[in-house]
């Protein structure tokens, strides 16, 4: 079993935002003309949408560094938070180190940043034909090594890059399209569209091949609230100020969740694995969904998001490993930091309950270990017994039909 990894307090509840300087006024131009545009139905849960992709490095220009305040939101220093502070920058690093090369010689893959098997998610590869001719000239293929870049979450650009940095265009465009529109016309996904972020988030972080758990990958979990937040690492930032609240992430990420962590089991079980850990998994969200659907009718009023919470630590007792036992951490976490929203004693004190609870969750799976093990060896001495006793049996009649006449 994967060891657990204890995680979601981490730098406290409640975020800070980062008050930063207002700077440069944007400029330059990007030409979009002569490009070739692939036709088939976009969906937010494909890892690579089909469309025209820019890279990186286009966004840089204007997102490099000096941020300016664009409506309450601080743009402009994006490049520079994901190059060196968001986890998704180092994804192909990552499979460099000693860890991937122990997962990937278990599963006799020779070199992980050769091998689509570990690059489809940490570095997706964007096909020669999908990218844009101005900003990779012919034969200039695609950075794999930048890792998980900014279009993989926020959409194939060519469509949206030179229209969307005009003043007030996405929010104009997301008012009159709404986000499937935004996605259908522009290839742009609506970040700020809570269960589209949800959708595209889980299309890499709830599909792991069962293989690649029993190779020594970390099984995979994913709470939008948490995860959004960065929560864990002090050395992780979020390259944007969240402006949906803690509860109504939570809330809009227990969907796409259940959703994708069901198609897991499925996937587990075509391949002919043991669905166990995956279907628990996946019980887990679906028992966190109709708590949602109630505390979002509820509006997060903080009554309800403290029901809700209650509710949700019931789920708890259902919890068979510790990830599952974070899954519900999160999820109180966020309702409680809404229901206590303001109340800074209330808070802190909430904090270290919480804290408390993380450490025990980190020792849980050790406990089940050590829970498993035990059972195991009483279910073999209980076996060698019973085989003792068959041959004792065996034996008697053995003798039986040696007296007989
Ligand atoms: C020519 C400059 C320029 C380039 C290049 C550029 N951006 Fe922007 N971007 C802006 C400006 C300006 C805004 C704010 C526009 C406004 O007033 O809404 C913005 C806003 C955004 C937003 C917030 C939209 C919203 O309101 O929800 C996202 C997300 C974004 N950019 C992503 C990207 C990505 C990803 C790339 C590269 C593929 C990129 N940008 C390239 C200038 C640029
Ligand atoms: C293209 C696939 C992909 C998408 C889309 C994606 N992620 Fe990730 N994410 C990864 C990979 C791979 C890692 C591990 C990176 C590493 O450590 O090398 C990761 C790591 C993370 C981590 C750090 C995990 C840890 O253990 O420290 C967080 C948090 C996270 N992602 C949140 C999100 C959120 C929120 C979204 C949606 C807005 C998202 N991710 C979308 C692939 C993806
Ligand atoms: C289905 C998408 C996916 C695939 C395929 C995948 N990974 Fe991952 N990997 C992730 C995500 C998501 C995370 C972060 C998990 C988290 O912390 O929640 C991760 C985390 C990791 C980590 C731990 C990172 C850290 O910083 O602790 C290693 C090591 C790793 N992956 C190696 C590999 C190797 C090697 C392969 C190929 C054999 C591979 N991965 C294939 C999605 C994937
Ligand atoms: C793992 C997914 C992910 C990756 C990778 C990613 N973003 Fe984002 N981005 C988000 C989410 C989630 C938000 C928050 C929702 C929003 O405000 O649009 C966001 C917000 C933004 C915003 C709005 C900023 C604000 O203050 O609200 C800009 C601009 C942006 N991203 C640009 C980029 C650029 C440029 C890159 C690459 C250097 C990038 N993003 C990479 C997920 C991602």
């Amino acid at each position: 079993m994967a060891e657990h990894r204890s995680r979601w307090r981490r730098g406290g509840l409640g975020f800070a935002v980062a008050m930063t300087g207002f700077g440069v006024v944007f400029s330059g131009t990007v030409m979009v003309e002569g490009v070739p545009r692939p036709v088939a139905a976009p969906a937010a849960d494909a890892v690579i949408l089909p469309g025209v992709y820019t890279g990186t490095a286009s966004c840089a220009e204007c997102h490099r560094d000096e941020p300016e305040d664009v409506r309450g939101q601080t743009i402009g220093d994006e490049n520079r938070i994901w190059s060196q502070s968001d986890p998704h920058s180092h994804g192909y690093k990552t499979l460099e180190n000693d860890a991937s090369k122990a997962i990937a010689e278990k599963m006799q893959i020779a070199t992980p940043t050769e091998s689509d098997r570990c690059l489809s998610c940490h570095a997706p590869t964007v096909p020669a034909n999908m990218l844009h001719p101005e900003h990779f000239e012919t034969g200039k293929a695609w950075k794999t090594r930048e890792g998980i870049g900014c279009e993989m979450c926020h959409g194939p650009a060519g469509d949206w890059l030179e229209p969307h940095a005009d003043e007030n265009w996405t929010p104009t465009e997301r008012k009159n399209r709404g986000a499937a529109g935004l996605l259908s016309e522009y290839k742009l996904i609506d970040t700020t569209h809570l269960p589209t972020r949800a959708e595209k988030c889980v299309s890499c972080h709830l599909k792991i091949d069962p293989e690649m758990v029993k190779a020594g990958h970390p099984p995979l979990e994913f709470e939008l609230f948490a995860y959004s937040a960065y929560l864990w690492d002090e050395d992780y930032e979020m390259h944007w100020d969240e402006a949906a609240g803690d509860a109504a992430l939570w809330a809009a990420g227990q969907a796409a969740a259940a959703k994708a962590a069901t198609a897991q089991v499925q996937a587990w079980k075509n391949a002919g694995a043991d669905a166990t850990t995956a279907e628990s998994l996946a019980a887990i969200y679906e028992k966190g969904k109709p708590i949602a659907s109630k505390v979002t009718q509820q509006s997060f009023a903080p009554a309800a998001c403290a029901t809700a919470a209650r509710e949700l630590a019931a789920v708890g007792k259902t919890a068979t490993n510790g990830l599952e036992m974070n899954i519900v951490g999160y999820g109180v976490s966020a309702l409680g930091a809404t229901a206590l929203a303001g109340n800074e004693e209330a808070v802190d004190a909430f904090n270290d309950v919480a804290y408390e609870l993380e450490e025990m969750v980190a020792e849980f799976d050790e406990q089940r270990a050590k829970r498993d093990e035990l059972l195991e060896k009483m279910v073999a001495k209980f076996n060698e017994q019973r085989a003792k006793m068959v041959e004792l049996l065996e034996k008697m009649a053995t003798m039986a039909a040696g007296s007989a006449p």
